[in-house]
């Protein structure tokens, strides 16, 4: 079997699918999507969402895993090889998990700090959270510099040893084991929350169809939001699933991956979902409240629970650290991966790549965890309430519809025919009209709108 590149290559379809998975199931999911779903009207969100994960997500999937395997390089110098006029957008694609990975590094020490203590409330309340209110507790460890940028270190140094262990050995042996784990335990999370007394308004909340948060121009902002959420989740726009299809063998079925792997991930969005909203809805708290949601309005929820509740506060934190863990290995692994491309010749191991990428990504997310989500008194960028929310808007909200808008653009009009000719080495692309369809009209028509609603946000 022809192999694309010396970096590495992935030892089974299944280990492919359980780490493209693993990277595209993250906080975006767990955090992301419930809390943005309960600013944005619950099922009318859903609704949208899903309409751009079919238009969108599996068709930017699919042009990132063909463009990846036939290139066999990361995002730069992919998008090089098709023309040197569009390596440009390569950049765009390389900054973006750059950008991200800092301040992912540091929710994930939020979530390692979390399981600690609801472990630490199994044995002494004043090892864990004990009796102290949600609110004040994820404010004082937050605006705490000493305590966040410990946590965000180990979270760091992690990912930093799972990418060192290469792709098969290290991100897909990982991730193999990670995600049906996750899978289970998000179950026994759902059941708990489901079966909490006044859970049905919850679900109606999710599953109802209500459309108040359309009326005027609301249309736009749910839009925007997620586009910008779908993106994030589906690690799409930033050269993570060009990186990871350029580790694929010839005959690996793109289309069916490209299915999948988005299928899978709105499976576990809705899924978790389905773990906090109930739960909230049951504990009288508003599921409007925002980012606050996984840290103190879930926490209050584990802490009503009596004895049991530590035991599923650990279960819970620790199911979302693994999976920010399994996406934040495939960050680094993108912007490393380039790396090893530019320094093609010269000898670099793919160890020094990801220090190098390492230690620029913990530099980041140590000045972003001194912010203390705009807590600490630092000046404040873009407008935006936290550094965390500023890095967010620019590569989340802009950079990575931008980069979604030029794919289309290049692989939908001037380069037509690119993608196909790839994906026909391993299908027979049944899904052709569809995708050329999508590629030319409907994602760049989407790409603007929620280009505009950020824009309208970022200066309204
Ligand atoms: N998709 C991940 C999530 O939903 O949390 C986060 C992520 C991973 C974003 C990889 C971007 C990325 F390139």
């Amino acid at each position: 079997m022809e192999q694309a590149n010396s970096k590495g290559q992935w030892g089974s379809k299944f280990g492919f699918l359980m780490a493209a998975v693993g990277s595209a199931v993250g906080l975006g999911n767990l955090w992301g999507f419930p809390y943005k779903m309960g600013k944005s009207g619950g099922f009318a969100f859903l609704l949208i969402y899903l309409i751009l994960v079919v238009l969108v997500g599996v068709v930017i999937m699919l042009a990132e895993l063909a463009l990846g395997r036939k290139t066999g390089k990361g995002v730069i110098y992919a998008y090089r090889s098709v023309s040197k006029k569009y390596t440009w957008v390569g950049w765009l694609g390389w900054l973006s998990p750059l950008l991200i990975l800092g301040f992912y590094c540091m929710l994930g020490g939020y979530c390692i700090k979390y399981s600690v203590a609801n472990i630490g409330d199994l044995f002494h309340a004043s090892w864990g959270i004990g009796d102290a209110d949600p609110a004040k507790y994820f404010g004082a460890f937050t605006s705490n510099m000493g305590q966040t940028c410990l946590f965000t270190l180990i979270f760091t140094i992690l990912t930093i040893i799972i990418v060192n262990g290469g792709v098969s050995g290290g991100i897909e042996k990982f991730t193999t084991v990670a995600m049906p784990a996750l899978f289970f335990m998000l179950l026994i999370v759902i059941i708990r929350s489901c079966t909490m007394p006044g859970a049905g308004a919850g679900l109606s909340f999710v599953f109802k169809p209500n459309f108040e948060v359309f009326k005027g121009t609301g249309w736009i902002s749910v839009l925007a939001t997620a586009g910008g959420q779908m993106f994030f989740s589906l690690s799409l726009g930033m050269g993570i699933m060009v990186t990871y299809g350029s580790y694929l063998k010839k005959d690996d079925n793109l289309e069916q991956s490209a299915l999948l792997i988005p299928f899978f991930d709105t499976l576990i969005a809705v899924m978790a979902a389905m773990a906090t909203m109930p739960a909230t809805f049951a504990s009288g708290l508003d599921p409007a409240a925002g980012p606050g949601m996984l840290f103190i309005t879930l926490q209050t929820v584990f802490n009503a629970m009596g004895a049991v509740g530590p035991i599923f506060g650990f279960l819970f934190y620790f199911l979302v650290f693994i999976a920010a863990i399994t996406s934040s290995i495939s960050l680094l692994e993108a912007v490393g991966s380039t790396i090893l491309d530019m320094k093609e010749g010269s000898g670099i191991t793919r160890t020094k790549a990801t220090l190098i990428a390492g230690i620029v990504v913990l530099i980041e997310g140590l000045f972003i965890s001194c912010d203390g989500l705009g807590a600490n008194g630092f000046p404040q960028i873009f407008g935006q309430g936290c550094w965390l929310d500023s890095f967010d808007l620019v590569s989340e909200g802009i950079m990575m519809p931008l980069g979604s808008l030029v794919c289309a653009i290049i692989f939908g009009w001037l380069k037509k025919g690119y993608v196909e000719e790839e994906v026909k080495l391993s299908s027979e692309f049944k899904m052709k009209g569809f995708f050329d369809f999508c590629m030319k009209f409907i994602v760049p028509i989407a790409m603007v709108l929620v280009l505009l609603g950020q824009l309208d946000g970022f200066f309204g």
